[in-house]
């Protein structure tokens, strides 16, 4: 009986996560935006403003796949040393997350339409690397963070010059990201081959093209 209770609150926890990512402005950060009350933007045109909410929309997609790919692993990995180690990390995601989610308010406008098929997909490609083997798990953690990092440092070269709230919140995001990717290695990531982070890339040119737009 005890069982079956918590399975069944764990389903429900999981579901709940689904929807905290899923649902525009329902993810709640456990710090507050690095887009503080004392920076503000400079005047930007309706192109520039256009342009930086879909560079903001795309960064908060990737975080959607942040949450999805550690609830898949949190299925299907064993992690008995990093588990605490990981929580944290999904947690800064969430915070990654609700701060993209407020900026892209700010910029009047919203997160993809298309967040609904890239959870599914990341956390299919979680659970599975979770269920290959620990060291894959990480290892896909390591790599998925270390090209999250160059799309914000690639972002924080093209926002508009006047967008000083988006550039303080991916700063945040970026020193996160790297911490993550490096936390992954040091608790015994496999270090991918290179047509596997080719292929890698390649999904991430999917999402980043259709969801500056969609
Ligand atoms: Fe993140
Ligand atoms: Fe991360």
């Amino acid at each position: 009986m005890m069982r079956q209770l918590s399975r069944i609150d764990n389903l429900i926890h999981q579901f709940d996560t689904v929807l905290r990512t899923l649902i525009p402005h329902a993810a709640q950060p456990s710090r507050p935006s690095p887009a503080t009350a004392s920076i503000h933007d400079d005047a930007m045109s309706d192109a520039e403003r256009r342009h930086a909410a879909g560079l903001m929309r795309i960064n908060h997609t990737g975080e959607v796949c942040a949450q999805a790919l550690y609830q898949g692993q949190g299925f299907t990995a064993k992690l008995p040393e990093v588990r605490g180690q990981m929580e944290k990390a999904a947690q800064e995601e969430i915070d990654h997350l609700a701060w993209c989610d407020a900026r892209l308010q700010e910029l009047h406008d919203r997160p993809s339409l298309l967040n609904p098929l890239f959870y599914a997909a990341s956390f299919g490609l979680g659970a599975t690397a979770g269920a290959v083997g620990d060291r894959v798990s990480l290892g896909f953690v390591a790599a998925t963070e270390e090209q999250v990092g160059r799309h914000l440092d690639r972002h924080l070269e093209t926002l508009p010059p006047g967008d000083h709230r988006s550039r303080a919140v991916l700063r945040q995001m970026a020193i996160d990201e790297a911490h993550h990717a490096q936390q992954a290695l040091e608790a015994g990531g496999a270090r991918f081959p290179a047509p596997v982070k080719a292929g890698m890339t390649l999904m991430s040119r999917v999402m980043t093209c259709s969801v500056y737009r969609l």
